[in-house]
């Protein structure tokens, strides 16, 4: 896993309560570490005993708590000091007993303690038996936390260690660190900002079951939109057909045709700061879609027209009050790259364009990688070298946070 930048340097406090879904904090500690995270782990004495304090030290490089009554090198005590430090307390695996300890406000280990102590935002991802979530109790708990801000993230359905199935088992960790970078860019420089973006083909249909389409993986866009979620942006994702897990906390909108992404693109661009339109839109669509499924036989051909211009037909709508004040678009090229793409910047009236040679290896469609060129309306150019989706999304987002400056400060 590559360093993210939302995580880098941050220091995270990760408590661990005492369930079996303590083996999954350790596989959480792991993937915040290699994301660049600083994680100070608590451990309950109930998680130790499924867990051990060396695994979590190994996987982090740091020290472990578990005792109120560690003396520490500082001269703060040591739930204060930890406290203090951490920009975000995590909880996970929360078990219904602890939910139940800081529903009361309870201070009798370390971890409670460090929870009434702290001023970060707190994360819990509860875990438990099918009946202990569903008691009305821990509903009560856990209802009374939320109202004091703590955000609950889970459970999800499952089936337990119990052999039953239901609402119980913890969030993966994957899906947890998607809430934790939104809880740690919330204050980002695109906090407020609303950005849309287009990801993925578009897919014509020819009949009902064959269609026209391209090999678009919508890898891009979905990075891009992670990387606005994590500067701390209202995110909309319009995405083609493709199965990718929507980043947490962006609101996705599936379409299918070119005019139906056009539509969303233009109904939602009209509230937004910022369109990034990654998507490959198909550029021809069959005419007249078959009413039933076509029979094999005969030689066919497909009558196409172009489809409409997503773009084009936004630069002609948005001149009034100049929402979204920055889109960038993406050009797909195999030749001649640069002209070509500065020739669709100005076509489409767009303030960056994003372009990649689709034949070379490791960039383009379908790969994990990307080299692109920067374009922008003064006519600068910049190359980047060959990197993963992510951090082009990363290098991306950074000049449309300067944009977005630049234009606040312009007459
Ligand atoms: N685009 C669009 N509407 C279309 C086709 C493309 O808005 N019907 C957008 C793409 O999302 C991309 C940019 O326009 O941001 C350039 O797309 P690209 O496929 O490279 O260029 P085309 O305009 O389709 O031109 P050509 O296929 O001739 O290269």
């Amino acid at each position: 896993m590559e360093p993210i930048p939302v995580l880098k340097g941050r220091r995270i406090l990760l408590g661990v309560t005492g369930g079996i879904a303590a083996y999954k904090a350790a596989d959480l500690a792991s993937k915040l570490t290699q994301a660049g995270a600083l994680v100070d782990v608590v451990l309950t004495e109930a998680a130790a005993r499924f867990v051990t304090p060396l695994t979590f030290q190994a996987l982090t490089g740091r020290p472990v708590y578990g005792d109120l009554w560690t003396p520490t090198a500082e001269t703060a005590l040591l739930h204060v000091a930890l406290a203090e430090a951490a920009e975000l307390v995590v909880i996970a695996p929360a078990t219904a007993d602890f939910i139940a300890r800081q529903a009361l406000g309870l201070a009798n280990d370390l971890l409670s303690a460090l929870c009434l102590a702290t001023r970060a935002p707190v994360l819990i991802a509860p875990a438990m038996d099918v009946q202990m979530w569903a008691h009305p109790a821990t509903q009560e708990n856990v209802e009374r936390l939320r109202q004091r801000g703590v955000e609950v993230v889970g459970p999800a359905y499952g089936r337990m260690a119990s052999g039953l199935e239901g609402w119980g088992r913890m969030v993966e960790p994957e899906a947890l660190l998607g809430h934790i970078r939104r809880a740690l860019g919330r204050r980002g420089p695109l906090a407020g900002r609303r950005v849309v973006v287009t990801a993925g083909p578009t897919y014509e249909p020819i009949d009902p079951v064959r269609f026209i389409g391209n090999r678009s993986s919508g890898k891009q866009g979905f990075a891009l939109a992670q990387a606005a979620l994590d500067r701390g942006a209202d995110v909309v994702l319009i995405a083609g057909p493709v199965a990718l897990a929507t980043p947490v906390g962006a609101r996705r909108i599936d379409v299918g045709t070119a005019a139906e992404m056009a539509e969303a693109v233009w109904r939602e661009a009209e509230e937004a700061d910022v369109l990034l339109m990654a998507a490959a839109v198909a550029d021809y669509r069959p005419a007249q879609p078959h009413p039933v499924k076509i029979k094999k036989g005969a030689p066919l051909t497909l009558d196409l027209v172009p489809t409409v211009d997503i773009l084009e037909g936004l630069a002609a709508r948005r001149a009034a009050p100049g929402r979204p004040r920055v889109v960038v678009g993406f050009a797909a090229e195999t030749e001649a790259l640069v002209e070509n793409a500065r020739a669709k910047l100005l076509a489409k009236g767009l303030d960056l364009i994003a372009a990649n040679d689709v034949t070379e290896p490791g960039a383009g469609f379908a790969t994990d990688t990307n080299r692109i060129t920067l374009i922008d309306a003064r006519g600068q150019v910049e190359t980047l070298p060959l990197m993963s989706k992510a951090a082009v999304a990363e290098a991306l987002l950074d000049r449309v946070v300067a944009l977005l400056e630049e234009k606040a400060k312009a007459p």
